[in-house]
């Protein structure tokens, strides 16, 4: 395996994920990791990340200088070069000025890290310090017209670094110099690939539920589906499915989870009685949410009480949640998951087989498994459903028009082939009335406003500049079929400063 030290790079999951994308499985630990944890993993390779940080800097993020008698190779990457050179007894001058953006680097000798990359070719770098003087024993690989060393290395301590960022997808090539630093350099066989991963994953939950049984809260979404399917491969019969039909779910959800799910014991919990009575006249977002995470975890006793007791619970917590918590196969069931808060004092071992993988891996792992498309593609959905997507009270009636008008908005944007494209495209309800004309007489309906944004992880977005004669199918079609809505709105508003979720 290989491990990704994190300096705090904003670039680090993304180091990883390209490390994974050449299947080799990898880890990010805390940069100040000890050498002797790094030791204890036996890692083939360790990456050092970059970060905002400057060496200089008092409580510049260090790491143990031990690792680099390790003997095992070593890539740094940008805040990661600088470290390994001031470290080394290189010279590290504070910049000037930052250089940020597209470079043309230009190679000063060959190199098997540099094998196969374009001569000149665009790089993409965003550093304030620089190398000017490479440690004893390195050589410069590369150079730019601002950055006298853009790659440096002293193969004989297997040691490797470069100034810009590999890992991004503007770095022509970048992705070569991952395959050339984990194939060719450390002689890694890459085998993370989904077939193992699955075999790993099985062997995991069958040696964790041992003879026992074990249960798992399906929430409709990805992450629980594919740990589902895991454990169902694991364990068979012995595991039971609980989905929760909290009566907030989108149009077609909880057919296709017991369709995905038929051959399992799968228990739909029927509780729209419930949460609906709890809802009733909140309008505060906040409350809604209290309110549903309280709900969820009442119908989940009365699911134990249903099913008895089950030893394991397995969850699909995947590895930004891990990385995000600050612990590694943290075993806390988080509150803000998908599965929308369990009780906190249950009594079970929990299960995560989805801990080490990124959402995209979850995805290919899921469709090796032969779970369907619409449920393996499935875009993010926020745990308390359908409720934070209606501004205002909450009842059947009004999601009842909101999961019309949202399976619509799907509906179009699948078809115009941008489903995997976008982060997600939704439909929200506003519980306000405007005046409208259909035929000769005057409405009174609901405004419905569709949202579309594109983004990498959800924590920034930009509304998706969707053609106008999408647009126009998707309000013709909501206002013509969703009885109650006469008007359409287009949210134009990227994150920050407004959130995805209107609520
Ligand atoms: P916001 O609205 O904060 O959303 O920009 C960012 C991402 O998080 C999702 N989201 C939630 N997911 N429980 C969840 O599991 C929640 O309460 C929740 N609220 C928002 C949202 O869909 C988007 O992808």
């Amino acid at each position: 395996s290989v491990i990704v030290l994190d300096f705090g790079a904003q670039y680090n999951q993304l180091i990883a994920r390209r490390v994974r994308e050449a299947d080799v499985f990898c880890e990010v630990l805390p940069g100040d990791t000890k050498a002797s944890v790094i030791q204890d993993r036996a890692p083939r390779a360790v990456v050092l990340s970059g970060g905002p940080a400057s060496v200089f800097e008092p409580g510049a993020p260090g790491m143990d200088p031990e690792i680099f008698s390790l003997g095992i190779p070593v890539l740094g990457i940008c805040y990661g070069m600088q470290l390994m050179a001031h470290m080394l007894g290189g010279r590290v001058v504070a910049a000037q000025g930052r250089e940020y953006g597209r470079t043309l680097m230009h190679k000063t000798q060959d190199s098997p890290l540099l094998a196969g990359v374009a001569d000149p070719s665009t790089v993409w770098m965003s550093h304030g310090d620089q190398v000017m003087a490479p440690p004893p024993g390195f050589a410069v690989l590369a150079e730019t017209s601002n950055t006298p060393i853009a790659a440096m290395a002293d193969p004989n301590r297997n040691f490797w670094a470069v100034q810009y960022h590999p890992e991004v997808h503007h770095t022509e090539d970048g992705f070569k110099v991952f395959t050339n630093f984990l194939y060719q350099i450390a002689g890694i066989t890459p085998d993370w690939k989904p077939d193992n991963v699955i075999a790993s994953a099985v062997e995991e939950i069958r040696q964790a539920v041992g003879d026992g049984r074990a249960l798992i809260a399906l929430s409709g979404g990805v992450d629980s589906a594919v740990a589902g399917a895991l454990a169902k491969e694991a364990i068979g019969s012995r595991l039971t499915a609980v989905l929760i039909d909290h009566g907030l779910l989108r149009a077609g959800e909880v057919e296709e989870v017991q369709a995905a799910f038929r051959d399992i014991d799968l228990q739909v919990v029927d509780a729209k009685a419930e949460f609906f009575s709890a809802l009733g006249g909140v309008t505060d977002p906040e409350q809604k949410r209290k309110i549903i995470g309280r709900e969820f975890i009442r119908a989940f006793e009365r699911v134990q009480s249903l099913v008895g007791t089950r030893e394991v619970l397995i969850q699909g917590t995947v590895y930004p949640d891990v990385i995000e918590s600050g612990g590694r196969g943290a075993h806390t069931i988080k509150s803000h998951h998908n599965v929308g808060g369990l009780p906190e004092d249950i009594a079970f071992r929990v299960v995560e087989p989805l801990r080490w993988l990124f959402k995209d891996e979850v995805r290919r792992v899921g469709e090796a498994l032969g779970l369907p498309e619409a449920l393996v593609w499935r875009q993010p959905f926020p745990g308390p459903g359908l409720a934070v997507r209606i501004v205002g009270t909450v009842d059947e009636e009004k999601v009842g028009v909101l999961r019309q008008a949202d399976a619509i908005v799907r509906e179009e944007i699948y078809r115009a082939g941008l489903d995997r494209a976008i982060w997600q495209a939704f439909a929200v309800l506003l519980d306000i009335r405007s005046v409208g004309v259909m035929g000769d007489a005057r409405t009174y309906g609901y405004p419905i406003v569709i949202r579309a944004v594109e983004s990498l992880d959800g924590m920034t977005a930009d509304w998706v500049r969707l053609d106008h004669n999408l647009l126009d199918r998707m309000a013709s079609r909501i206002v013509g079929e969703v009885a109650g809505v006469n008007r359409v709105v287009y949210d134009i508003t990227s994150k920050p400063p407004g959130t995805i979720e209107w609520e």
